[in-house]
């Protein structure tokens, strides 16, 4: 247990860095939280017109995902080796019982960050490190359908909703059933953190990308 304890601890320090309020902060954009939606993710640092910070955000914000389940795979891999499952056919490295729970604390440090009184983002670029380290062509297939609804409806947050949708069902036609159920947990947290913008998104009051 102290490997599972361990993943979930490593995975929710590095998810809990705010790299889009730290950013901000650093440019002298002032408090990301008093901007557009006071979301701390990619989108709303967009809001702030600087799109080289919206960038780094959004690649930060995945990459400690991806760093966290890299790390404890291959900590978990050297150290004991008998808890890591059956090799990912495509990375090749991934141990899912810990990795799933690094992931699931990464996530979590995101969405709940204790140094923000557990108020953090909505888990979006996180969500996509995630997917990436954890089974790359689902990722693809998932940014295929973020991107698309980007494209035809400007709402980053709808297309967030529905690509983090087709992420468990398509871990699952790829028969990669344990995955798909750790997915559909983060999916579920996805929605929750989304819910104001489902709301908006209803009475058509949300705003789109390249709209302050
Ligand atoms: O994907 C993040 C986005 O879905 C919502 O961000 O700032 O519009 O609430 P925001």
């Amino acid at each position: 247990w102290p490997y599972y304890l361990g993943a979930l601890v490593i995975g929710y320090l590095l998810g809990s860095i705010p790299f889009g309020l730290i950013f901000t902060r650093m440019a002298g954009l002032g408090d990301i939280r008093a901007i557009g939606s006071g979301n701390i993710g990619a989108t709303n640092v967009l809001r702030t017109g600087n799109k080289k910070l919206a960038a780094a955000t959004l690649l930060c914000d995945a990459l400690k995902g991806m760093a966290a389940v890299l790390i404890v795979s291959l900590w978990v891999g050297r150290h004991a080796p008998a808890l890591v499952g059956p090799a990912d056919a495509a990375t090749g490295l991934v141990a899912i019982g810990p990795a799933a729970l690094a992931a699931l604390g990464a996530f979590l440090g995101h969405c709940f960050p204790i140094w923000l009184g557990f108020r953090g983002g909505k888990g979006v670029a996180t969500f996509l490190g995630l997917l990436l380290a954890l089974h790359w062509p689902t990722f693809l297939a998932v940014a295929v359908v973020w991107i698309v609804v980007a494209f035809l409806t400007r709402y980053s947050s709808l297309s967030a909703l529905m690509g983090s949708a087709a992420a468990p069902i398509i871990l699952f036609l790829f028969g990669r059933v344990e995955l798909s159920e750790v997915f559909l947990v983060l999916t579920l947290i996805l929605w929750w953190r989304h819910r104001t913008n489902i709301r908006r998104l209803v009475s058509g009051e949300e705003s789109r990308i390249g709209r302050k």
